[in-house]
């Protein structure tokens, strides 16, 4: 094999390099950096799930209706109801035993990370507006 065939074939190589570098820089920049704002939106869609799914019964402000309880009320704090009660009752629904609204019937149509994001949204607001008595 010549010496001219060889250094071509170097510079070949040289050139897919700089190439595959450039391409990497390019992607590494443009790429999505999570940011501190994925959070907020996390509780967005939390937001907007419980405002569709809840909402006629606990309220648009969390604070209850004719047809459900407040989910402020101190009893819906994380240590009396954990994340897995909110689950629970989200999807096998809850007797009536608190209160005299009836019984929580099922909310389907929800998976595990829709839950997740509701029971998000609700801790978030329950630290944001407090408890109440
Ligand atoms: C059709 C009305 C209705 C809808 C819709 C509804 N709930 Fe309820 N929910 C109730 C009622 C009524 C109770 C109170 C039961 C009781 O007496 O303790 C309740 C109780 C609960 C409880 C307490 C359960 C327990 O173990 O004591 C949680 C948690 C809850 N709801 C979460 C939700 C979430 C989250 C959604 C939306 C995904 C939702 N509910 C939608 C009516 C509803």
């Amino acid at each position: 094999m010549s010496r001219g065939v060889q250094t071509g074939r170097l510079w070949f190589f040289y050139g897919l390099a700089l190439i595959a570098s450039v391409l990497a820089v390019v992607v590494w920049s443009t790429r999505e950096t999570p940011t501190l704002e994925s959070a907020p939106a996390d509780t967005g869609r939390g937001a907007e799930l419980y405002s569709s799914m809840c909402a006629s019964c606990h309220g648009g402000d969390l604070r209850g209706t004719d047809l459900g309880p407040s989910h402020l009320s101190i009893l819906y704090e994380p240590n009396h109801h954990t994340d897995d009660s909110f689950r629970s009752a989200i999807t096998n629904g809850a007797r009536q035993h608190h209160w005299s609204f009836g019984d929580m019937v099922p909310v389907v149509g929800l998976d595990d990370d829709d839950i997740d994001a509701i029971i998000a949204y609700v801790r978030q607001q329950q630290q944001i507006q407090g408890f109440e008595g």
